[in-house]
């Protein structure tokens, strides 16, 4: 036979369990409460890279401090298509506002202005869409992101040096931009670039594009990857051909658990960073939706980290 004091702890343990169970969240929504006052719909891109978790961590944390919000993500799981469906659900349940952060510009813009113009104001993060029908853009500025890399590899490889670039989706403004950014900052230089591919922001796809770059050329001094995931990708290749010792990996996002990690043990040279914006959109929405007028363009600022920096806090770009 159990004795009491058994029974009572098999008691308040069951009853923990069951007390634990209705108190679980719903992760794809926001604490809505008695207060909620308006519902902020948020289109997500992908999950599938620890900077987009970041990113809805940053928005949920911002609006779990505001009862009157209530934010609802949605994921496309990196499906054009289903992001369109998605924010069309949006609409069609008349949310207050809408926060995107698209996959693509050129595809995702008639969705964005059909929100617009139905008198939705919709914030555009991180990666812009064409033309003018959104209320405001949040993100960091690319091109100068871009430009500060090529300028800091052209220092470090002192003016010369073989380098192969791994771009983000170039569908993307992101990717395009920290592809012309670069092109700038290494120019007049003696930085040559011998290979080139369009790795998505994937870090399977940079590794295997790596694979080919460093089947091709016996010599890589510097990679230059549109982001962390992409330079950590090629690191591996290069890992699995024996070859990281000889080469550079320079990358962006500087997440504190991923590009500024890599630079602590010595994977990567230098991350630049990307904030998430996710913060500032939602006390951004929050002034939009109190009628507040806000600025069209919201330009973030952003720092570099290496090895001899990033125990003090990186270094800011400078204009
Ligand atoms: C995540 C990501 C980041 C990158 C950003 C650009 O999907 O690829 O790594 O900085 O998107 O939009």
């Amino acid at each position: 036979m159990k004795k009491p004091l058994g029974i009572l702890i098999t008691v308040l343990v069951v009853a923990f369990i069951v007390f634990a169970g209705c108190k679980k969240k719903n992760p794809d929504v926001n604490e809505p409460s008695a207060k909620t006052k308006w519902t902020i719909g948020m289109s997500q891109c992908n999950l599938g890279e620890p900077w987009r978790v970041q990113m809805n961590a940053d928005i949920k944390s911002a609006a779990d401090k505001h009862p009157e919000i209530k934010v609802i993500f949605k994921d496309a799981q990196n499906d054009t298509l289903r992001q369109r469906s998605q924010m069309e659900e949006f609409i069609s349940a008349g949310v207050n506002l809408i926060i995107i952060s698209p996959k693509e510009a050129a595809p995702l813009t008639p969705v964005v202005a059909q929100a617009y113009q139905k008198g939705i104001p919709v914030i555009v993060l991180d990666r812009r869409v064409l033309g003018d029908q959104y209320t405001c853009f949040i993100g960091a500025d690319n091109k100068k992101i871009g430009k500060a890399a090529g300028k800091w590899i052209v220092t470090k490889l002192g003016g010369k040096g073989k380098i192969v670039e791994l771009m983000g989706l170039m569908t993307s403004t992101p990717g395009q931009d920290r592809h012309t950014g670069f092109r700038e900052g290494i120019k007049d230089s003696g930085v040559e670039i011998i290979f080139e591919a369009d790795m998505k922001w994937l870090e399977p796809d940079a590794r295997k594009e790596m694979e080919s770059a460093l089947a091709r050329f016996a010599k890589i001094d510097l990679v230059y990857a549109h982001n962390d995931p992409g330079a950590h990708g090629a690191y591996l290749a290069a890992q699995a051909a024996a070859r990281e010792k000889d080469i550079i990996f320079v990358g962006i996002d500087a997440l504190p658990q991923e590009g500024q990690a890599y630079v602590k043990q010595g994977i990567m040279q230098a991350s630049f960073e990307y904030p998430t914006g996710g913060k500032e959109a939602i006390e951004l929405g929050l002034d939009i939706l109190s009628g507040k007028k806000v600025e069209k363009e919201v330009t973030l600022a952003s720092r570099v980290f290496t090895k001899e920096n990033i125990d003090t806090g990186g270094e800011w770009l400078k204009d």
